[in-house]
């Protein structure tokens, strides 16, 4: 028997462009995901899912030689098709257990390479932020192909994360955002430009505390999302009760059409008074970065 843990995540900024080669910043959750494995005569899990997950489980674990079959059992709080990283979690708490049931030991870094294998599996071309964030606690500046940069925040952040209850499948969404790329490049490279521009500013507020400055680039990246579509009636709804309730800013956060919104607040105290305004229509989760 092995075990392995990894983190929720939420992207702050930059998600799907970062798939097309900018960058993005993210942080992990205190929400966890603990994946136990045990040699079994099929591959299976305890929880009802896809194919797809065996397939990923497979993927994962045939890359560390270990051609046999496990039980693996899933334990995490973590929602799917939210946009807070259900697969990497899982990728990244599988990877662990792997390297314990081989005697290796890896640092974040390579847990989070090795755990692309499975996102790849779940989401065809994945930039490889979700892996990264799940694998170690903290905020990160990612780009593909670049080593991950951590960020010091110079105060906590203090987020609701609002469930939409819709689910978004990422393969779909990010395959959408490649076609818009594809059919009107010129729109497209003058998108990414400002984005790229905007991560880097994001990068500063977060690093000096300036929270007005970070509301203000949360909302001007969403207005981003919406050009390219990952934008969802429901997202809108639930970011406009969020800026009606005094939010800084807000945004989708991972794939969109559907999932999650986060929204930045002054303080603790702010986001206490919000949740009347959300009442219970949604699901939300308060978390602290940094
Ligand atoms: C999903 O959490 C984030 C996306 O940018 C996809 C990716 O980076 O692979 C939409």
């Amino acid at each position: 028997m092995a075990e392995g843990t990894g983190f929720a995540k939420t992207i702050l900024f930059g998600e799907h462009f970062v798939v097309q080669g900018s960058h993005a910043i993210g942080a992990s959750l205190s929400k966890e995901m603990k994946v136990k494995i045990t040699p079994s005569e099929e591959l299976k899990l305890n929880i009802k899912t896809g194919q797809i997950v065996l397939d990923a489980s497979r993927a994962i674990l045939d890359s560390f030689d270990l051609s046999g079959n496990y039980l693996i059992e899933v334990e995490t709080d973590i929602p799917s098709g939210a946009g807070m990283g259900w697969s990497a979690a899982f990728s990244v708490a599988l990877v662990r257990a792997a390297a314990v049931e081989k005697g290796t030991f890896l640092d974040w870094e390579e847990v989070a390479e090795r755990a692309y294998a499975g996102e790849k599996v779940f989401h065809g071309n994945p930039s490889g932020i979700d892996n990264t964030l799940a694998s170690r606690k903290g905020a990160i500046l990612f780009k593909r192909g670049e080593k991950p940069v951590p960020i010091e925040l110079k105060e906590p952040l203090h987020i609701l994360i609002m469930h939409t209850g819709k689910m978004g499948i990422t393969k779909d969404l990010v395959a959408g955002v490649a076609k818009i790329k594809e059919e009107k490049p010129e729109f497209f490279s003058d998108l990414m430009e400002k984005e790229e521009k905007l991560v880097f500013e994001a990068k500063v507020a977060l690093e000096s505390g300036d929270l007005e400055k970070l509301g203000a680039l949360m909302d001007l990246n969403q207005e981003y999302l919406r050009q390219v579509g990952v934008s969802a009636p429901e997202l809108e709804k639930v970011i406009s009760v969020a800026k009606n309730s005094g939010a800084l800013g807000a945004k989708l956060t991972g794939a969109g059409g559907g999932g999650c919104a986060i929204a930045l607040f002054k303080s603790k105290k702010d986001t206490d008074s919000i949740r009347h305004s959300i009442g219970t229509k949604y699901s939300f989760f308060e978390a602290q970065i940094g």
